[in-house]
């Protein structure tokens, strides 16, 4: 019994040594399903997935393409987080009607809210058919040629796979594209917003706490999916009714410990876990730098201006939470590659790899790769920083900029007659008067003078005083008359003839050498994955994210993020009130949550400590993408929200470490509370399916 005891102890460290991963759920079966039993999961593979049954991925949609959704009742209510519904929160709101300031709540079926383009989509199979879609390849051929035939192959699959009439078909690219898989998919195209927490709550701490733990966040929104009367995907109607699905989650009441198991469902965007050392190291010490140097100029500015005007607060809340979001994760990847050793550990795997390579005499199939790879990445560090900071100014941050890009893509529509020219010019149209909306030109003309001398030497901010393109009005007389008249004024424009030698180098040298060097990295890097595997056959491999539904599992834990300092796993509402700053744009609390906070009235929602629970964090990894994810417990149960990592782990897109990689979570108890004691919408409680999985099993 004793030597049992020691075994599974035994194998239970070796496994929660080598956590990390994002599992395709259909091949859990194995080494994922022992490893997650082993980590406390009660749940088999086929309840995660199962193609003849309903299970667990029946419940989880990809919302909107970029985000994660679950069904939570059956009659169709999902969630999602605050920060992936923002966009659609905004456009119900107006002054009058502030959702995002206030929060929204639907009262009744009548009262919520279509969104025109809003989409979920569920996976209803997935098949491997790398087989099929490899056929004919040959290693004679080209890189380009091989390409090719896997469109022509990848096109037959899709063709002949069995579908019913309303569901989709896509081939996605595993493992570099060394695998394939085919998903056969539903997508809901009537999603209804329900209800949404003031800002204050959902995006509480806003900038300074985001990618921050400890957070107190109540990250969260939810929607409902409406279908046809046959419960099929339907464009919006008033005749159609909450949808049925085949599954949706049960929430717990429990909530967790620390060391419990947990596993998030969802659509992770990308991640890049296999690049050299010699790849990550120019990302950390050059390309990250780079971007972080421009993003960082422009933030100073709009920051500044959005603290001393509110008209520009307002207009550039959004477009600064992009700006910030990505240049914070930025920095935190930078310092968590350092800390964990990242790049010491990667050349490690490199040697063994080389090693290995000629203990089995594989050295003239595969040794060239990782010179190869040096030499490319070598090869392409000017050309990549430099194209990167080329979109970091022409796409992300100056807007005047990016409004050139975009007219220099209209004068290129020119070249193909006059009815493209129409059909580039009305969507250019369209784009103005939504930018314009939001555009101030002395803040714009602010972010130019601090990121263009980042790019290049020749900086002429007096444009700003001659161009047409700081006002709608202006803007709209240039484009108006034929073709060649718009593209004469255009060209006599300050602005644009300013920006167009740039952006003709973007097009003529930068975008072409980076792409060429690009295939053959990304060929090379197909090639090592696979040798990879070959090679080194007892590691972990899993395919890299790809915004396809993948399985990852952990364990709730805290972690030391520096020396001596360590964070527990949760947080509670008195960290929240602990933070409440009274009138700041981030940390101000709404008077309600702080008379809930004051009488203690958490009703069924406190912990055994008699504490409200609001965030926890866990080992599961995670990436963009799976914001909105389930955490669901060892039984199937819904405990948690996934919406974003600790700062020192986000890393975790490049190198994964169980020390300092936590992935955060909204405690579900934390959402139920908002909802029925702060909001007191008590029909959407009923509506779901409360569940006490530990409280039960104690009684038995
Ligand atoms: N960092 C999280 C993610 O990458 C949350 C972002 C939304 N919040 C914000 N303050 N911008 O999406
Ligand atoms: N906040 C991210 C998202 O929106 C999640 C993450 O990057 O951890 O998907």
């Amino acid at each position: 019994m004793r030597f049992i005891k020691i075994i599974v102890l035994f194998i239970t460290l070796q496994m929660s040594a080598q956590q990390g991963g994002m599992w395709i759920p259909s091949l859990l079966q194995g080494m994922n399903e022992s490893e997650m039993q082993s980590l406390g999961s009660k749940l088999t593979a086929k309840d995660i997935y199962d193609v003849n049954n309903s299970s667990l991925k029946d419940a989880i949609g990809h919302f909107n393409g970029g985000c994660t959704s679950e069904v939570i009742s059956a009659k169709g209510l999902i969630l999602t987080n605050h920060h992936c519904g923002f966009s659609q929160i905004q456009s119900h709101s107006s002054l009058e009607n502030d959702y995002l300031k206030d929060g929204f709540w639907a009262m009744n079926l009548d009262e919520e809210l279509p969104n025109e383009g809003l989409y979920v989509e569920f996976i209803v199979r997935i098949e491997d058919v790398t087989k099929q879609v490899l056929e004919g390849i040959t290693d004679d051929m080209t890189d380009r040629e091989q390409q090719s035939k896997i469109g022509t192959n990848s096109n037959a699959v899709e063709r002949a796979a069995k579908k019913e009439a309303w569901q989709d078909t896509r081939i996605k690219a595993f493992y570099k594209g060394n695998q394939y898989f085919l998903f056969v998919t539903e997508r809901y195209e009537d999603i209804r917003l329900v209800g949404a927490p003031p800002s204050s709550i959902g995006k509480f701490g806003s900038d300074t706490d985001n990618w921050v733990w400890p957070r107190h966040t109540g990250d969260f929104s939810l929607f409902r999916i409406y279908a046809d009367k046959n419960n099929r995907p339907a464009k919006y109607s008033k005749d159609n009714v909450p949808f049925t699905p085949k599954h949706f989650l049960p929430v717990s009441l429990d909530g967790i410990s620390e060391d419990d198991f947990t596993m998030v469902f969802g659509f992770p965007g990308t991640t890049d876990e296999y690049l050299p050392a010699i790849a990550v190291e120019q990302t950390v010490k050059k390309v990250n730098p780079a971007n972080i140097a421009i993003r960082g100029a422009a933030l100073k500015v709009i920051d500044a201006y959005m603290k001393t005007d509110d008209q520009i607060r307002i207009q550039y809340a959004s477009k600064q939470a992009r700006i910030a979001n990505a240049w914070k994760k930025w920095i935190g990847e930078n310092q968590g590659i350092e800390k964990s050793g990242a790049l010491a550990i990667k050349r490690k795997m490199e040697a063994d790899f080389t090693q290995q390579l000629k203990v089995k005499g594989l050295e003239s199939k595969y040794g060239t790769i990782l010179p190869e790879l040096e030499r490319l990445y070598k090869e392409i560090e000017d050309v990549r920083v430099k194209r990167g900071q080329f979109v970091e100014v022409f796409v992300r941050t100056n807007e005047l900029m990016q409004l050139m890009f975009r007219l220099s893509q209209m004068e290129a529509a020119a070249a193909n007659g006059e009815e493209a020219f129409d059909k580039a010019r009305a969507s250019m149209l369209a784009r103005l008067e939504g930018s314009f909306k939001d555009f101030n030109a002395e803040v714009d003309k602010g972010v130019f003078e601090g990121v263009m001398p980042l790019y290049t030497e020749n900086v002429d901010a007096s444009i700003y005083d001659k161009t047409a393109f700081t006002s709608l009005e202006s803007a709209k007389k240039v484009l108006e008359g034929y073709s060649s008249e718009v593209l004469e004024k255009l060209n006599k424009d300050a602005a644009y003839s300013y920006a167009k030698p740039l952006i003709v180098e973007f097009y003529t040298e930068l975008d072409p050498k980076f792409q060429a060097l690009n295939d053959q990295i990304n060929a090379l890097e197909k090639q090592y994955m696979k040798a990879l595997m070959e090679v080194l056959p007892k590691q972990r491999y899993f395919p890299d994210a790809n915004s396809t539904l993948r399985v990852t599992y952990g364990k709730v834990k805290g972690y030391e993020p520096r020396d001596a300092v360590y964070y527990e796993p949760v947080t509670y509402l008195d960290g929240v009130i602990e933070k409440y700053i009274p009138g700041d744009y981030e940390f101000d609390l709404p008077e309600k949550l702080m008379d809930l906070y004051a009488k203690k009235d958490y009703g069924q929602y406190a912990d055994a400590n008699g504490k409200l629970p609001v965030c926890f964090i866990g080992t599961n990894h995670t990436t963009g993408g799976n914001s909105g994810s389930p955490a669901i417990d060892a039984n199937g149960n819904l405990i948690g929200l996934n919406f974003d990592r600790v700062w020192e782990g986000t890393m975790s897109d490049m190198y994964y470490s169980p020390e300092i990689c936590r992935n955060i979570m909204v405690d579900l108890r934390y959402v139920l509370f908002i909802v029925d004691k702060y909001a007191g919408v008590k029909h959407l409680i009923d509506e779901m399916k409360l569940v006490h999985p530990k409280k039960n099993k104690k009684k038995k």
